[in-house]
């Protein structure tokens, strides 16, 4: 944070152990926490320092990408809100909105989306490398290793100070990430890989390479194509996430971005983050039918389990993808037919939003309570929810990446802690230990 003070809002902070007292500087709402390094007991002793398990109440930069209100449930992506986005946007839009901080002129936006397309394709070996994973390989596992092991076919990613070359990386990841994801997918149905078809467009170029067969041409329908990209936008970035978090803790080591990319890829990989509506698909088949739903409330209430897609860290409102979602859910059942589940979830989430439980902890359904029905009826295997998710989120991480790598305030991550362990032991030798 810069030093900065204009307001010259101050903390004053008074150490009952001392008696002494501490005016600390407030910027945006913050104080530094190194500022509370000064309040110290004594010589000895080390400086005060907040401990924040999970990170719930510590700012780990300032950033200008992602702005969220989870009391109010606001999403706006560089000032945009995402529901004007998903309505009128495209998914590259937004990724180039993401990145360079401003909406595309039309010179700029045709660019973009060429050299997109142009990069889609990867190196010959990538494909070797990708068939040597086991048949039954998540294929999660397969993309963070993938994007890992990009960074050794572009080594020149390292220079990281180089902005064209930071640009050159971008567009290879964001261009790659739906290639490397569905070959992930057809690895595990035992199906040959599908080369990128750069006549189609994003979203629908991913479908070809995940469904395309014999047929010399692969027309995806432009609905399914269309809500595809909508949930692209709407998981293209949510500011300092697990993932984003993880993205920016490696990356202040000064790695390349590919190894950056696969650090948010393996934290997203978790059921408490990406692979939440996986778990809410499970969920649904398990309580099968609307009558069982009272008995399965009554079990999250006990604290048996949670309700999947219901909570989060942020919103404490309904989350505003989660509205937008079910309304892509009626477009996606329009040409595939409803998914039988939907029942079951919408009669979940009238009765948990009714329940006191529910009500009292501010849970909502978040994006993952419908998500995961729109891609089974897409046809998407459940382990497949979280590479869609990985491949919508590149963007962001990118943008978190970039903002980071040129944010003077930055350093190499690295967390106090406060140690509970042994000091001082005498080692004793196997020998004597053994006997
Ligand atoms: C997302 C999530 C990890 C946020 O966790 P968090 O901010 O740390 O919230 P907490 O765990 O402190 O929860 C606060 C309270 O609500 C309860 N709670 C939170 N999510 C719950 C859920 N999905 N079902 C039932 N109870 C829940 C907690 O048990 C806790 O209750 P308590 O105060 O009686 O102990 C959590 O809500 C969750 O696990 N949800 C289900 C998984 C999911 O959908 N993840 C996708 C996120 S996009």
């Amino acid at each position: 944070m810069s030093d900065t003070n204009a307001t010259g809002e101050t903390l004053t902070v008074r150490d009952n152990r001392t008696g002494q007292e501490y005016d600390i500087p407030i910027t945006d709402n913050a104080i530094k926490a190194k500022d509370l390094g000064q309040i110290r007991l004594d010589d000895d002793t080390p400086g005060l320092c907040t401990y924040d398990p999970g990170f719930t109440n510590t700012a780990s930069c300032r950033s200008a990408v992602t702005f969220i209100d989870g009391e109010k449930g606001i999403l706006e992506y560089r000032g945009y809100p995402i529901e004007q986005l998903a309505e009128s946007s495209t998914f590259l839009e937004v990724a180039y909105l993401l990145i360079h901080g401003d909406l595309p002129d039309k010179a700029q936006y045709e660019q973009w989306v060429h050299d997109i397309t142009y990069h889609t394709f990867v190196h010959e070996n990538v494909k070797t490398f990708m068939q040597g994973f086991r048949y039954d390989g998540h294929p999660m596992g397969m993309l963070e290793a993938s994007v890992a092991a990009l960074s050794t076919f572009y080594p020149e990613s390292s220079n990281i100070t180089d902005a064209d070359n930071r640009n050159m990386q971008i567009v290879r990841m964001i261009a790659k990430m739906p290639t490397l994801g569905a070959w992930a997918f057809r690895h595990a149905q035992g199906k040959p890989y599908v080369y990128p078809d750069n006549d189609l467009s994003y979203t629908e170029n991913f479908l070809a390479m995940l469904f395309k067969m014999s047929e010399q041409k692969y027309e995806p329908d432009p609905r399914l194509a269309k809500a595809l990209d909508v949930l692209f936008i709407l998981h293209a970035d949510h500011e300092q996430n697990c993932s984003a978090n993880a993205v920016r803790s490696v990356g202040s080591s000064q790695v390349d971005p590919y190894s950056s990319v696969a650090a948010g890829i393996g934290a997203l990989y978790g059921p408490l983050h990406g692979g939440a509506n996986e778990a809410v698909l499970r969920m649904l088949r398990r309580i099968g039918s609307k009558e069982n739903i009272p008995g399965f409330i009554e079990g999250v209430k006990n604290g048996d389990e949670k309700l999947m897609g219901f909570g989060h860290r942020v919103y404490k409102n309904y989350d505003p993808r989660a509205k937008i979602i079910k309304k892509t859910c009626d477009e996606v059942f329009e040409v595939t037919g409803v998914n039988p589940l939907l029942e079951i979830a919408q009669e979940l989430e009238k009765i948990a939003l009714e329940d006191d439980y529910f009500i009292s902890r501010k849970l909502y359904p978040n994006v993952d309570f419908y998500s995961g029905l729109i891609y089974e009826a897409l046809n998407f295997p459940p382990e497949m929810f979280t590479v869609l998710f990985a491949i919508g989120r590149t963007p962001g991480w990118l943008a978190q990446w970039l903002e980071l790598v040129q944010d003077k305030d930055q350093k190499i991550a690295r967390p106090k802690q406060i140690y509970t362990g042994d000091r001082g032991l005498e080692f004793t030798p196997r020998e004597e230990r053994w006997k």
